[in-house]
């Protein structure tokens, strides 16, 4: 079954989830007839699997479930390596099965810091499995104290490169413009995956690189995104 939809710009997706008044809705399915009567005249393919991802903010105690529920597993050829000059492709051959070792412990508190200070947390979910998150820190950082960091950004293997991750990144820095950051700062893991999709996504490496965040991932790729 394919259903006409319209894909750039405010998708079903992006409409569903900022809509008008968010906080009056904490869940925002996608219904197939909106989709429909949204996307009759742009002519676009949306796939089914997306029509049954709810989105809504999480609370705290759903913390828990991005490590337990997300596929964080994946195949990696190739890694970015911080060079003086940039950054250089480097050849690699694994097989990430899960959320590296330590990474849980290491991430799990600094996550609730965020979200204790009033991060904005939104999860895509199928039925109660959390599928996908995004994460936007709002404490600003940067020289000027105008920058907010994307803090996180995963989607679960088999829900990637369907257009996801895109329109969570773009609802992060939506919501970083409302706040009224001028960049978003992301430090990316290295693999080419991760990093490419961040450079199509108009992510250019960092220039102010924050000491902090690269002490906790010297290994990471920092980028930078105007809004
Ligand atoms: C990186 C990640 C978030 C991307 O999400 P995704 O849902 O696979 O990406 P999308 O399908 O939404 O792609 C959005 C756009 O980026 C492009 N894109 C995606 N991956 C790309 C890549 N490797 N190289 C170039 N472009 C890429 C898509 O073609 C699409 O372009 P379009 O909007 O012009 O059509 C996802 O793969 C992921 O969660 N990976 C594992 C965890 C991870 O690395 N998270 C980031 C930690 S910092």
């Amino acid at each position: 079954m394919v259903v006409v939809a319209q894909l750039v710009e405010h998708s079903p997706v992006e409409r569903a989830v900022v809509g008008s008044n968010p906080t009056d809705h904490p869940i925002y399915p996608l219904p197939q007839s909106s989709l429909q009567s949204i996307c009759i005249k742009k002519q676009c393919i949306i796939t089914p699997i997306m029509d049954n991802i709810m989105f809504r903010k999480l609370k705290k105690a759903d913390l828990p479930q991005i490590w337990t529920d997300i596929d964080r597993s994946e195949s990696v050829d190739s890694v970015y390596v911080n060079i003086d000059e940039g950054i250089k492709l480097k050849k690699v051959n694994f097989e990430a099965k899960g959320w590296p070792p330590g990474e849980v412990e290491k991430y799990q508190p600094i996550l609730t810091n965020c979200f204790d200070r009033g991060g904005y947390f939104l999860g895509g979910f199928v039925g109660q499995k959390m599928i996908a998150v995004v994460i936007l820190d709002q404490k600003f950082i940067g020289k000027n104290e105008d920058t907010l960091q994307l803090k996180f950004l995963h989607i679960g293997r088999t829900y990637r490169k369907k257009g996801l991750g895109g329109k969570l990144f773009r609802i992060a820095a939506k919501e970083a413009r409302r706040l009224g950051a001028k960049k978003l700062y992301v430090s990316a893991t290295e693999n080419m995956n991760t990093v490419d999709f961040y450079k199509h996504m108009g992510c250019t490496l960092a220039k102010d690189i924050n000491k902090e965040l690269y002490k906790l991932e010297p290994n990471d790729i920092h980028l930078e995104y105007k809004l």
